[in-house]
């Protein structure tokens, strides 16, 4: 099957994750424009600039720079077709010795910013219709994960708000759906303990963690006009029983 993406205007945040680069990667070769978004890997932004995407950085923990960026990126393309909110962190810790600010900057960056920016560009989504929106979430925001209550919270609330986008929007010809990736390596668990990953490989009924190629290339297939009635889903790449 062809995937038809071709020339689809494409924004998704967080690009030089390990996820990221692989759909901005694959989407570009699929011959979509794609734009990223990243906080300091300039590195990688430089490397998937030489591959055809443009990436622009700034912190979505801060509302005046998503303001900022919003403004230009209105200048700059004429309507946008799919949105991926899929920028994250952690900043874990039991509650008992959780920071506010812990909590306050995971909730930025995870939730109010899918909400910020999907407001501010807008405009630019309801302009070429059907366009869509999706959401990376987490099975940590549907059963909880000890020891990360604010990236649980966050996840969550993201799943609640894809729903509720998908009801608000689908009569705008908006699609909004999730994906739950599932445990993938990369900069966000690089530092679980040995234990843990041994016990989500255990619990694993496949016995393997997630390859962010396989879940750029669903994220592809989702993006691309082969799917036009699916909306306010959460897909799981997840294998481990809820
Ligand atoms: N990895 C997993 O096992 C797993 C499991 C379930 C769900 N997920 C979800 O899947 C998505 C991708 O995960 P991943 O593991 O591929 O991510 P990752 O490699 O840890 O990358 C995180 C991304 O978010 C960006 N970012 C972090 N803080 C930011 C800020 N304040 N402002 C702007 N950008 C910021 C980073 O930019 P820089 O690179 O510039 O720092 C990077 O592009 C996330 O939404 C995550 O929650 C992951």
């Amino acid at each position: 099957m062809e995937l038809s993406l071709k020339d689809k205007t494409i924004l998704i945040t967080g690009g030089t994750s390990q996820l990221g680069r692989a759909f901005v990667r694959k989407a570009v070769r699929q011959g979509a424009r794609v734009f990223f978004t990243y906080l300091k890997a300039a590195k990688t932004a430089q490397e998937l600039e030489r591959a055809g995407a443009q990436g622009f950085s700034f912190d979505l923990a801060d509302v005046k720079a998503i303001d900022a960026f919003a403004v230009m990126f209105k200048e700059k393309v004429e309507f946008l077709d799919i949105l991926i909110h899929n920028a994250a962190l952690t900043a874990d810790s039991f509650i008992e010795k959780m920071l506010e600010s812990e909590w306050d900057n995971v909730m930025r960056v995870n939730l109010k910013a899918p909400f910020y920016l999907t407001q501010k560009l807008l405009p630019l989504l309801l302009r070429k219709t059907p366009s869509k929106i999706f959401t990376l979430v987490s099975r940590a925001g549907l059963s909880g994960l000890a020891g990360a209550a604010n990236y649980a919270a966050s996840k969550g609330g993201l799943i609640a708000m894809t729903k509720t986008l998908a009801k608000e929007l689908g009569r705008k010809k908006i699609l909004v759906n999730a994906v739950n990736p599932g445990f993938m390596r990369s900069s966000m668990t690089a530092n679980v303990p040995e234990e843990i990953l041994r016990r989500n490989l255990e619990e694993s009924p496949l016995k393997t963690f997630s390859d962010p190629d396989e879940v750029a290339d669903f994220l592809l297939f989702l993006s691309s006009d082969q799917m036009r009635q699916v909306t306010g889903q959460v897909f799981h790449f997840e294998s481990r029983p809820f």
